[in-house]
């Protein structure tokens, strides 16, 4: 089974084609990612109309690159997924309707992808990870624990009261004087930094349920860069490292907590999964890795490349919808709100 996949929720305009063959494995095509980073870099965040704009002017081009490369045609493919949320509306409706389109001209069948599913999915794609697994999902605009039951059956164990981990790196780098997205920079410079110079608050540590919250470890941070301004190159390195160490720790307790109340109510995890671009963090991966094997379950933690947005996470949990018969009309819409917990599990075979 061949699956063109579309990602436009945010900044980055991909395509990709994947291989499910009938025993559940997968394989990337192509994967064509083209980041609109610079563009949004001098206003320290991503900008929804010039994400959008920047959408239409090059997703054909992306598409085609994509085809390209897997060195196919739209005529051998069998279905057409793109991301139809959450995520900015505008860059939804390019992706979506681009797909309609594709799907309505080619004669395929059209899958409209939960973006938050498809991070969810990676890990059957470069692990055959078997359902039930624990995710971890922490990008830009998501922190989550999630239990993982089945495609489309997910339990949320707990979220962000505030601010998304990624969110919270981007604020920090803004603040510190460094560049859009703040994740890779932050890391880097906290690698060379001192994190016990600074004494940054942790909070929800030892909370009962798995929830995080960001915000008053960026305004602490805030605090103490206003209060030994100016910066030099040691004191941003100093910050950065005492900003990761705190988020690392929340990272591992909430973790950890989310890891016990998942056994509780569904029993045994086959695996943590990280996922969403601060799933490249080296660090909180290394920290993740600890908590996996303290409740003795595998961490599992797709490549870099697949952990941030791209087209080919699409295509696959397109992919694996497919597989179960799971498509969508031409008139679905859009979301710029699609809460995971809103897909409902496959009708079970010989039920209703
Ligand atoms: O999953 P993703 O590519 O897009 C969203 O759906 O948001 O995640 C992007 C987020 C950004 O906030 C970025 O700063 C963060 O992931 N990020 C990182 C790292 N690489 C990307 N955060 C911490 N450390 C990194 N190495
Ligand atoms: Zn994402």
């Amino acid at each position: 089974m061949l699956v063109l996949g579309i990602e436009t929720t945010c900044d980055e305009t991909a395509a990709s084609v994947v291989r499910r063959d009938a025993d559940g494995k997968g394989t990337i095509l192509s994967n064509v990612v083209l980041s609109q980073a610079a563009q949004h870099a001098a206003y320290g965040g991503v900008v929804p109309e010039i994400a959008a704009r920047a959408h239409v002017e090059i997703l054909d081009h992306v598409i085609a690159a994509a085809m390209v490369e897997a060195g196919l045609s739209f005529r051998w493919i069998d279905g057409v997924a793109a991301a139809a949320g959450p995520g900015l509306i505008g860059g939804v409706i390019v992706g979506l309707t681009t797909a309609k389109a594709i799907a309505m001209v080619a004669e395929k069948p059209l899958i409209a992808v939960n973006h938050l599913e498809a991070h969810a999915l990676t890990p059957r794609l470069t692990h055959g990870t078997p359902f039930p697994y624990c995710l971890f999902l922490a990008s830009g605009g998501h922190t989550q624990i999630i239990a993982v039951r089945g495609v489309g059956d997910y339990v949320r164990l707990g979220t962000t009261i505030d601010d998304a981990i990624g969110e919270a790196y981007d604020k920090t780098a803004k603040l510190l004087g460094l560049p859009y997205p703040g994740g890779p920079d932050v890391e880097r410079r906290a690698e060379r930094g001192r994190a016990a110079r600074f004494s940054l608050p942790r909070p929800m540590l030892g909370r009962a349920e798995p929830d995080f919250s960001l915000s008053g470890l960026k305004t602490a941070l805030r605090l103490e860069a206003e209060r030994i301004a100016p910066l030099s190159e040691t004191d941003v390195c100093d910050l950065c490292a005492a900003f990761q160490a705190a988020v690392v720790d929340i990272v591992v307790d909430r973790v950890k907590t989310g890891l016990a109340r998942f056994a509780e109510r569904f029993g045994r995890p086959t695996a943590l999964v990280a996922a969403g671009g601060v799933a490249s963090n080296k660090a909180v991966r290394a920290g993740l890795q600890h908590v996996a094997d303290a409740a003795g379950v595998p961490m599992i933690a797709p490549p870099p490349a697949l952990c941030t947005d791209n087209g080919a996470i699409i295509a696959w949990a397109g992919a694996e919808r497919l597989a179960l018969g799971l498509t969508d009309d031409l008139e679905v819409s859009p979301r710029a709100r699609w809460p995971l917990e809103q897909l409902s599990p496959p009708p079970a075979p010989g039920g209703p």
